[in-house]
């Protein structure tokens, strides 16, 4: 318990009046005292079960982009079960309809517009829209991604200043848009949906993974910009997946790195992640320890490792949307 408190960062968190009071800890040879409210306040909560540290999001307006489908349109319906009004933004009219007949037919509240949200000025645009529709915007969730699925000199300049739009840039534009509301407020979340590629580099993917390094980048410094400024009531959590079964990475996989992750498995984490204030979900948990492993290994020893693995195989049989649409 001594390390706990010990090593707890001191952030001190948007407790809205937990009164600040010295108290002792530990044994009578490791006594200490301990001068903030933080400190005590977290350890409550880390001993708390998790059942009762989640977040209670009902009411709350959640936006997806990319909720027309795979992992988006999972979030929007279990976001909705636990009663958050939902929103989903996608350029699929066809995709967004069924995200809201599945909401709708489960009890739950859906609003739909359509939004490329590469596109700056209708990114800006929809915001007003919603936020006179619907409301102010509580959770935003940056789903919306492409991908192309070829070696870097086959991938056409538009196509990769397309995946660096939607999957990094795009989350300037809608974040810019929400988040304004959130400092006012003093409470928010904005998710962002990387991927493991934006933690390991794999062949067929340098725009892809470049694209989600970028999201991943977002998101810490994001997180660390909403710190220093002592705003702890609006979080993040970015969300690096391996490949899930969605269709989007249809037929890839190679080795250790073959099991595609299932999407509902996925969406039920995510979730999980967002009502309990995680900042990052590693998905599955057993990746942390293989980033672990190549962030010790030098250079050369990191190509062995990932070879080991079947990354370079990873894309030979990648057929993608190509085959699913
Ligand atoms: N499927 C995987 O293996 C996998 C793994 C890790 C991370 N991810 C990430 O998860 C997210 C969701 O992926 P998915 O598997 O559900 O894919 P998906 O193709 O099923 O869904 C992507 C959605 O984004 C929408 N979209 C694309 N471009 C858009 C734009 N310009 N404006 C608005 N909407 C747009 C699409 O219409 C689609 O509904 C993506 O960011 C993806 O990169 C996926």
């Amino acid at each position: 318990m001594y390390c706990l408190l010990h090593f707890t960062p001191i952030y001190k968190p948007h407790t809205g009046g937990v009164a600040s009071k010295n108290i002792k800890v530990g044994t009578q040879n490791k006594c200490r005292t301990v001068h903030t409210s933080s400190q005590s306040y977290r350890l409550v909560l880390t001993l708390m079960p998790r059942s009762y540290r989640r977040k209670n999001i009902r009411s709350n307006i959640v936006l997806v982009t990319g909720g027309g489908s795979g992992l988006g349109r999972l979030m929007c319906l279990k976001l909705a079960s636990k009663g958050a009004v939902v929103v989903t933004w996608d350029i699929s009219h066809k995709g967004n309809d069924e995200t809201v007949r599945q909401v709708v037919a489960s009890g739950g509240k859906c609003w739909p517009y359509i939004v490329d949200v590469t596109d700056r000025q209708a990114v800006y645009t929809t915001a007003t829209k919603v936020k006179q529709d619907v409301g102010k915007v509580d959770i935003l969730i940056n789903n919306a991604g492409v991908v192309t699925g070829k070696k870097l000199l086959d991938c056409s300049d538009e196509a990769i200043i397309k995946t660096f739009d939607v999957n990094s840039v795009s989350h300037f534009w809608t974040t810019k848009a929400f988040l304004p509301d959130m400092l006012i407020s003093g409470k928010g979340h904005v998710v962002t949906i990387a991927s493991m590629a934006g933690k390991m580099g794999l062949t067929h993917l340098v725009d892809y993974c470049s694209s989600k390094y970028a999201a991943v980048g977002f998101d810490e410094s994001l997180r660390m910009e909403l710190l220093s400024q002592k705003k702890f009531g609006v979080k993040t959590t970015v969300v690096c997946p391996m490949q899930i079964d969605t269709g989007m990475f249809e037929g890839v996989g190679a080795g250790l790195l073959k099991r595609m992750l299932d999407p509902n498995y996925v969406a039920e984490e995510v979730v999980d992640a967002i009502l309990m204030n995680e900042p990052v979900l590693i998905l599955p948990p057993y990746m942390k320890f293989l980033l672990f492993i190549n962030l010790c290994l030098p250079g050369k020893s990191q190509y062995y490792l990932a070879q080991v693995l079947g990354a370079d195989n990873f894309m030979d049989n990648f057929v993608g949307r190509r085959k699913t649409q």
